[in-house]
């Protein structure tokens, strides 16, 4: 008895640790070490020939180049034999387990928080800290794209960011990251098949030909202002406050972890602006406004540096103009987030919502790094 005590003690704290660190062995141990090469230069039988002496796995073959798994154990012996042969070999994964672990790990992270009017799945990606033990005191970033349909560069721009966050860096500093890549499927949908110019999401309304409610009017924070009632506008806040699915989807999600929060980001196009609170009015100044610009324009510093394009730091109702019913608004306004902001992505208006695909890339490396220069000042708060 005496002995088992701290037995299940020392049980529970390796468990708990194990948990923490994600270092928890899994069901892929046995491909621990295990390689992917890709084989080139007319490799004939060779690798065949290589299998044949138990040395490696040939999985496809393309053209004259073949994917082979090599075991951990065979790997200085494959390699040793195939340079023999004159074959020539790029490694794609270096090791199958991490491959399939961080495969699994991303897929576990796509959560739907809810279903839209046409009942597509609205998705939200959570990326922790590589050291989920020291969250709790970083905060949480939350992203949020594509709930106006036509804006084709903020999902792609929030998708770029998840692949940083994923595959490549892991995390910005210690926050957890919130994504919803696309908070408007139906209408972006619709921006493809029919209108390319679409906005709202695709609710169908009392007048035929009048469809869509403008999400980023149907939040409820001085609801109405600068929106409209009438279901033909482009602006239609919708019949309530959150009438929408996906607004209420946003909602509740967001509520859940609203304590985590220090920051919303609200992804649009276009214009190159990151837009401060309020939106709603122009006669009141937003809590935390100086922060609000100061910690703005480290973002545009950074964002600057990486291809030279200006975001101004401006605000919402004074410099744009007044629109209440918005993400940014109602996380400040309702939540408690201190940084909320909408960033207009590129361009300033050459091309506005048709964009061309090749400014995907440049602009999600300088909103990406933008946003991690962003919350490295947040975090020394
Ligand atoms: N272009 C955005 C829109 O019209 C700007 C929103 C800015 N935020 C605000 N609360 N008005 O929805
Ligand atoms: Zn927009």
């Amino acid at each position: 008895m005496m002995s088992t005590v701290p037995f299940v003690i020392v049980a529970t704290v390796t468990v708990i640790v194990a948990t923490v660190s994600g270092k928890e062995s899994s069901r892929h141990e046995i491909l621990r070490g295990h390689q992917i090469w890709q084989l080139s230069n007319d490799v004939g039988d060779v690798p065949l020939e290589v299998m044949q002496k138990g040395l490696l796995d040939v999985l496809g073959h393309f053209g004259t180049s073949k994917k082979v798994r090599v075991p951990f154990h065979c790997l200085e012996e494959a390699q040793r034999l195939l340079q023999e042969k004159g074959v020539s070999r790029e490694i794609l994964v270096e090791d199958l387990a991490t491959f399939l672990e961080d495969h699994e790990r991303l897929s576990k992270r796509l959560t739907s928080i809810g279903k839209s009017f046409e009942n597509r799945d609205l998705w939200m990606v959570h990326v922790r800290p590589n050291d989920p033990s020291d969250s709790e005191e970083a905060g949480a970033v939350w992203i949020e794209a594509g709930i106006h349909a036509r804006e084709w560069i903020s999902p792609a721009v929030a998708l770029h960011i998840l692949k940083e966050l994923v595959q490549d860096n892991g995390s910005i500093g210690n926050f957890d990251v919130y994504v919803v890549p696309m908070a408007n499927p139906d209408g972006y949908n619709y921006s493809f098949t029919s209108d390319r110019l679409w906005r709202k999401n695709r609710r169908i309304t009392s007048q035929p030909g009048c469809g869509g409610v403008d999400l980023n009017r149907n939040w409820d924070f001085h609801y109405g202002v600068g929106a409209s009632e009438n279901e033909c506008s482009e602006v239609y806040r919708g019949s309530e406050p959150f009438s929408e699915p996906e607004t209420k989807a946003l909602r509740d999600a967001m509520t859940k972890v609203k304590d985590q929060l220090k920051v919303v980001m609200s992804l649009h196009s276009y214009g190159q602006q990151l837009l401060y609170p309020w939106g709603y009015t122009k006669h009141k100044t937003a809590p935390d406004t100086s922060d609000l610009i100061a910690r703005g324009k480290v973002f545009a510093d950074a964002a600057k540096s990486v291809h030279n394009t200006v975001y101004k730091v401006v605000n919402s109702a004074g410099d744009l103009y007044k629109a209440s019913g918005a993400t940014d608004d109602w996380a400040k306004g309702v939540l408690g987030v201190k940084y909320t902001y909408t960033l207009e992505l590129r361009d300033e208006g050459m091309s506005g919502f048709n964009l061309d695909p090749s400014h995907i890339v440049p602009c999600s490396e300088e909103v990406w790094e933008g946003l991690k220069a962003l919350l490295y000042e947040i975090s020394k708060e």
